[in-house]
């Protein structure tokens, strides 16, 4: 199945690309950004992320369950990952939060 229309990168790619990060040094966690520079491929619309942090989760769930690569890394990098998703979905909510607040102040102020 293809991921990113714009790289051409298949969910087999990302497969084969988060077994090789996550056999590489600890501590490498495979993003999004360094599973395409793994490929050596850009992102550039970027409307594929949640589907790519989707494929390496679920290449994650095949390598543990091949036991290919230590569980104990495995489980420490997807808590890295959860950890990052929820700073940017943190992160996201405040930018627009103050989207909201600013559209309001705007609109009092017209009226
Ligand atoms: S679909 Fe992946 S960068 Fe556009």
């Amino acid at each position: 199945m293809i991921v990113c229309s714009c790289a051409v990168i298949t969910d087999r790619d990302i497969d084969v690309a988060v077994s090789e990060i996550m056999s590489m040094a600890p501590g490498i966690l495979p993003t999004p950004g360094v599973v395409f520079r793994h490929l050596d491929k850009k992102m550039k619309c970027c409307r594929c992320s949640p589907l790519t942090v989707s494929a390496i989760y679920a290449a994650m769930d095949r390598l543990e369950r091949t036991t290919r690569v230590c569980p104990f890394a495995l489980a420490e990098a997807r808590a890295r990952l959860v950890r990052i998703e929820e700073r940017r979905e943190r992160r996201q909510r405040r930018i627009d939060a103050e989207h909201a607040l600013r559209s309001a102040r705007r609109d009092r102020a017209v009226a």
